[in-house]
């Protein structure tokens, strides 16, 4: 393929790298770890572990796209001809089915509680939000419309390539999506007795630091930063020759910290204004928040900001995902986009269907002890991701030649960066990475 498409500017791509960074990972699970892990004592042990651990192997998945310029499958085998390592990028083409399986059925109910937002279903103080949320999400029809609609959202941007369809779409989205979050932290901020809040996230507390706080915080910044299921890799891959690798992955890993503070400042202080003990995932979401909406002035206001945000931050994210089977399948079989978004999200309605419908129809399907649901989750973060995050630091620590990795790092002598800080970040990559990710992956086995 001569023609290949690429982001058209490298803000451009740095605005994507960012949007498929900030996602519901940041909205509803970093506050929560935050303020149960030792708040500001967990910011900062976050901030080292990126620092030293996450952005080295981020280094990684970017140089392997970045050199090879091609999907996973085709960058292992370019850089390793004659190998079995194309099998890495096999591995990252499937997880990304897995995870969009339950991505999108929760990007679906975004949709949904913007629709209810706007048409004033969130204002009634005395409604039972957590018996609305599972009546909504364990039915037939309603989810699956939702999920479809989201689904055929992700297949028009992603259909209109790099540079016209995701560059652009990031590009108008994430701004929108920072200063919504912005304006409702400052009226989350104001509201009475939001210091509670304020207090669980930064209170710097080093007593509730135990080593299950380091694990929690390099497996959080490893899904925010959306290592290990080829998405860097390839996005990377459509990054022109001239951006440099070192500064583009600090940006994304600064800007994805920074919006995961701005949520925890968004959503904590109206948890704790309103006395309300504080939780993570589709509970904080789509219980806990409808509640306190419904509760304060311009309640419906917020909702409507809020489940946008919501269900942008969770598009960028998504269609992010869907680009890495996307690409690897019009690569390889040489068919038009259009043809392979269209097989990616057959396959993906179909899984997408079945976790749904484990939250009400299909609930007594067990697989592993888990529903459906769970089990896509749990298998994409516990066994594809962290696989394919450490094959990828193996290769490029093990496989692929030190000068190669080192000019690389510094576009070929171009960007001065410190000898020191490129050896050092090599050698992370060789000895600290694969240890880190396998203890993690271990971990999130048994
Ligand atoms: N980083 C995204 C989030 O925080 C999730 C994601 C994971 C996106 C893997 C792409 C790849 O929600």
């Amino acid at each position: 393929m001569n023609d290949r498409d690429s982001f058209g500017s490298q803000f451009g791509a740095l605005v994507a790298m960012a949007g498929s960074a900030i996602g519901l990972g940041n909205m509803w699970r970093f506050p929560y770890l935050v303020g149960t892990n030792g708040g500001a004592a967990f910011i900062i042990i976050y901030i080292v572990l990126i620092i030293f651990i996450t952005l080295p192997i981020f280094f990684s998945e970017y140089l392997v796209g970045r050199i090879s310029k091609a999907n996973t499958f085709r960058a292992f085998k370019k850089l390793a001809p004659s190998s079995h390592w194309g099998i890495v990028g096999i591995l990252a083409a499937i997880s990304p089915f897995l995870i969009l399986s339950f991505y999108c059925v929760v990007g679906g109910w975004s949709l949904y509680y913007l629709l209810k937002a706007v048409t004033l279903q969130l204002e009634s103080p005395s409604a039972d939000y957590s018996a609305m949320f599972t009546n909504f999400v364990s039915g037939k029809y309603e989810p699956l419309l939702f999920l479809f609609l989201y689904l055929f959202l992700n297949g028009w941007v992603v259909t209109s390539g790099i540079k016209n369809g995701i560059e652009k779409f990031s590009k108008i989205i994430m701004p929108l999506l920072i200063i919504m979050v912005m304006f409702i932290a400052i009226w989350s901020m104001t509201l009475p007795g939001a210091g509670a809040g304020l207090k669980f996230l930064f209170y710097p507390d080093f007593s509730k630091v135990t080593p299950h706080t380091f694990l929690a915080a390099i497996g959080q910044s490893f899904f925010s930063l959306s290592l290990g299921c080829g998405t860097m890799l390839t996005y990377a891959s459509y990054i022109k020759e001239k951006s440099y690798v070192v500064p583009t992955c600090i940006y994304t890993a600064t800007a994805d910290t920074l919006f995961a503070i701005l949520a925890g400042m968004a959503i904590m202080p109206a948890v704790f204004a309103y006395g309300i003990s504080p939780s993570q995932g589709p509970g904080l979401v789509f219980v806990t928040l409808p509640y306190i909406f419904s509760h304060m002035p311009l309640g419906t206001l917020f909702a409507t900001l809020f489940f946008f945000s919501i269900f942008l931050a969770a598009i960028t994210s998504s269609i992010s995902i869907l680009e890495v089977p996307v690409t690897f399948i019009l690569e390889e079989f040489k068919i038009k986009r259009k043809t392979a978004v269209k097989i990616c999200l057959s396959v993906i309605t179909v899984t997408g269907i079945l976790c749904s419908l484990s939250e009400g129809l299909l609930k007594n399907i067990h697989i592993f002890g888990k529903d459906l649901f769970d089990l896509f989750d749990f298998s994409s973060s516990n066994i594809f991701m962290t696989t394919t995050a450490l094959l990828t630091v193996i290769f490029v620590g093990w496989k692929m030649k030190k000068g190669t990795v080192t000019n690389a790092l510094s576009n070929n002598g171009k960007r001065k960066i410190n000898p020191i800080y490129v050896t050092g970040v090599y050698y992370t990559i060789k000895y600290i990475a694969p240890v880190i990710v396998a203890v993690i992956m271990i971990r999130g086995l048994f």
